[in-house]
């Protein structure tokens, strides 16, 4: 049986625990191929029988960047495939879910699981959680060590375990992630990592992103 794991990691807490799942499933003599959504790998060639997807919350939300990905790159199956999705956040909220389920239906994938997983956070831009400590990192490894095989039990039976919020927290959030998607990069311009930044753009024009473009503030 093959096992994709597709996931989105922008400061390496996804890629860890798709890394966890990866390890779990060889153990379990699954075949599995780990792929990030960056690295623009075309789901269509394996031929998987269960899909494993991993995001960061951004703005209380699935970030839209994975979102996006999976609408455009996963294919309608013939059959029907169980789907595993979680999600990193700094904070214990829940997550909604119910964006990526109704994507999922339309390409023949069945949602099963959907978890967040509380885990350190690397950007002390979002200082209201606070940067994490390194006895706290540990502590969110060992928890996550200890739900990645339970979790899989329940997967492999077909037993839903789906996280929900609200209806109207869901349409908050998404309205939430939609906006703040769109201009915290423009916000973000002005932020520099050191008190040396003299705002030369020198580190703006090598971005491997090449998304600037200069004049832009
Ligand atoms: C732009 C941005 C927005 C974030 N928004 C939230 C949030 O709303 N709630 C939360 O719990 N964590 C939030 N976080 C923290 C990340 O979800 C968390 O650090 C995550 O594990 C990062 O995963 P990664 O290392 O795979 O990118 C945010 C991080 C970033 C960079």
């Amino acid at each position: 049986m093959n096992v994709l794991i597709l996931y989105f990691s922008g400061t390496g807490n996804t890629k860890a625990v798709a890394e966890e799942f990866y390890h779990a499933l060889i153990l379990r003599d699954y075949s599995v191929e780990v792929h990030s959504m960056e690295d623009k790998f075309n789901p269509a060639i394996y031929p998987y029988d269960f899909l494993i997807v991993g995001f960061p919350k951004y703005y209380e939300y699935p970030v839209l960047y994975a979102l996006d990905y999976l609408d455009h790159n996963l294919k309608k199956r013939g059959q029907v495939i169980p789907t595993l999705a979680y999600c990193t956040q700094a904070g214990h909220s829940l997550t909604d879910f119910s964006g990526l389920e109704r994507l999922l239906r339309k390409k023949n994938h069945r949602l099963i699981t959907s978890k967040s997983l509380p885990y350190a956070n690397n950007l002390l831009i979002f200082s209201m959680f606070g940067s994490t400590t390194p006895e706290v990192l540990k502590e969110n490894k060992r928890i996550l060590k200890s739900q990645i095989d339970p979790l899989l039990d329940d997967f492999f039976l077909g037993k839903e375990c789906k996280e929900r919020v609200a209806w109207f927290r869901s349409i908050l959030y998404h309205f939430t992630a939609v906006v703040f998607t769109k201009f915290m990069p423009i916000a973000g311009m002005k932020y520099s990592s050191s008190e040396e930044c003299i705002g030369c753009k020198i580190c703006a024009c090598n971005c491997p992103k090449k998304e600037y473009k200069d004049g832009s503030e």
